[in-house]
């Protein structure tokens, strides 16, 4: 029997192991399975607690994850074709639940499935070369302060890129008198009640933490963007200013000369793909883009097939995504799809990277991870999905976010899997102060 690593246990992860157990239902022989997760629970960035930052271990979590975070885009964009959210709930719920909901439907089909049997928790991954056409991967097991070393015929890389933040340099940090941290440390919007903010990026934590401040009670919001504003109408109270140039005393100063007083500076200048644990032969670089170089079908390694990556893209779809992502891994881990010639993987990648290169606009971009998804859909037997709905679904989002930034999370959308229409929130997002599951659930 062959043996399979799993390196993480967050929505890839869990994808993964999800894909190998629905064909084991079916009666086929899978490898045997190893599943390393250095958190003690399941779930990935969607797993935050109290504890999100560093663990009893002493030794850091890099989680993103923050309170009050509701999901960004469209629950049913995200839908497990195997799993409805009517079927998790008993009930249809609105389109943009808070963190916590999405964690239960996630560990939901985690349960539903028996995953965490797979899954070694509290086990870090600290070093996987390529030797003897095997893996060998060394890790450590905090909690019983076990070191272990296993050979395995396959590995899949699933541990998520949004977790080691980039942190640029500015003229005058050091003298600066204010706090200077990366969105990856935001955990509570509320510590910055009455202060003036200066918010550095023009992605979504920016768009995110930027929203969230103003939601509760910063006295102002600055967003300095880089290239391209963000561009939306954003409340009064909240302004998109040019490029920070530099700090002064307590100043923000803006290349387009623009002054403002200065409590917090927030970096959202995004994440770094990182993977200290993996040989240099094997490890993917890159910076967050659509398509990363050197995976066939953005999941096989170009030059090792035995090794997958989940997850790596820069992301508009997610879990249904890396699920076709898993379903195709999974078969050619198990041998039901061949790869091609080292030619025909080289033009394949190059083809895709081309057509990134050129787009444009959101809407080309949505288009061109909807493309990507359904190819990688076509070629497993992933449940039915109507990836032409998700795609309307994100059409129709980015122009609820043109017209207004404060209210895009209010609208309802059809499940891609059942149906369903989804219920408008009782309370408006903009006004909704508790995230909880207990109140998001409690329709009136
Ligand atoms: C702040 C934030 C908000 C987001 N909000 C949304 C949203 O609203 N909607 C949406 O669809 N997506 C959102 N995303 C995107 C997010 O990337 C995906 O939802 C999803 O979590 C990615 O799953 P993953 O498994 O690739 O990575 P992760 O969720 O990061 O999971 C990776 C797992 O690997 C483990 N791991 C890492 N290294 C090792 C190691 N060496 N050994 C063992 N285990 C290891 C980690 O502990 C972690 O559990 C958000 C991302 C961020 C940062
Ligand atoms: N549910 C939610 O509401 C929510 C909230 C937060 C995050 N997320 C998710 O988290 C993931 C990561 O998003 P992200 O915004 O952190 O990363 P990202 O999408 O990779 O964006 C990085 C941003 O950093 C900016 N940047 C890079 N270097 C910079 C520098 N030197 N100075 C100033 N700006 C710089 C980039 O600017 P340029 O564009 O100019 O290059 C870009 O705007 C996404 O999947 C997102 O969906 C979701």
């Amino acid at each position: 029997m062959t043996k399979t690593a799993i390196i993480g246990a967050g929505p890839c992860g869990l994808s993964q192991l999800r894909a190998f157990q629905q064909s084991e239902l079916k009666g086929e022989k899978i490898p045997k399975i190893v599943c390393f997760e250095q958190q003690d629970k399941l779930g990935g960035l969607w797993n935050y607690s109290w504890r999100t930052g560093s663990n009893q271990y002493g030794e850091p979590v890099p989680n993103s994850m923050y309170r009050y975070l509701w999901s960004n885009g469209p629950k049913e964009c995200l839908e497990f074709a195997d799993y409805p959210f009517d079927k998790h709930f008993g009930r249809a719920i609105p389109s943009f639940p808070p963190r916590e909901v999405l964690y239960d439907y996630i560990l939901g089909r985690a349960k539903d499935g028996d995953l965490k049997k797979y899954v070694r928790l509290s086990t870090t991954v600290n070093s996987v070369i390529f030797d003897e056409n095997k893996f060998i991967i060394k890790s450590t097991n905090k909690k019983e302060n076990k070191i272990s070393t296993e050979e395995f015929d396959n590995v899949v890389v699933a541990t998520g890129h949004f977790s080691v933040p980039y942190i640029p340099e500015y003229e005058g940090m050091d003298s600066f008198s204010g706090r200077i941290m990366h969105s990856h440390d935001f955990r509570d919007a509320e510590e910055f009640r009455g202060k003036n903010i200066v918010v550095l990026g023009s992605s979504y934590s920016a768009e995110d933490v930027a929203l969230q401040c103003y939601k509760y009670g910063a006295k102002s919001v600055t967003i300095g963007y880089r290239n391209n504003p963000m561009g939306f109408k954003w409340p009064e109270g909240m302004k998109e200013v040019h490029h920070l140039d530099k700090l002064d005393g307590k100043k923000a100063i803006f290349k387009d000369g623009h002054l403002q007083e200065t409590d917090v500076l927030i970096l959202c200048s995004g994440y770094l793909h990182h993977f200290p644990f993996l040989e240099e032969s094997l490890k993917l670089k890159t910076h967050n883009r659509l398509y990363p170089p050197n995976l066939y079908k953005g999941v096989v390694w170009q030059d090792n097939h035995k090794l997958m990556y989940l997850g790596m893209q820069d992301q508009f779809h997610t879990f249904n995504m890396f699920d076709c992502q898993a379903w195709y891994a999974r078969d050619v881990i198990m041998g039901k799809i061949k790869m091609p010639d080292s030619k025909e993987i080289e033009k394949n990648i190059k083809e895709w990277i081309s057509k990134e290169e050129k787009l444009e606009d959101p809407i080309q971009m949505i288009d061109f991870q909807t493309e990507y998804t359904k190819e990688l859909y076509a070629a497993s037997n992933y449940p039915e999905i109507d990836f032409e709905i998700i795609r309307k679904h994100f059409h129709s989002w980015e122009h609820h976010k043109e017209e207004d930034i404060m209210t895009y999370r209010n609208r309802s959308f059809t499940s891609p899997v059942t149906g369903t229409v989804a219920p408008i929130h009782h309370t408006p997002w903009g006004e909704a102060m508790d995230d909880s599951m207990a109140t998001f659930l409690n329709q009136k």
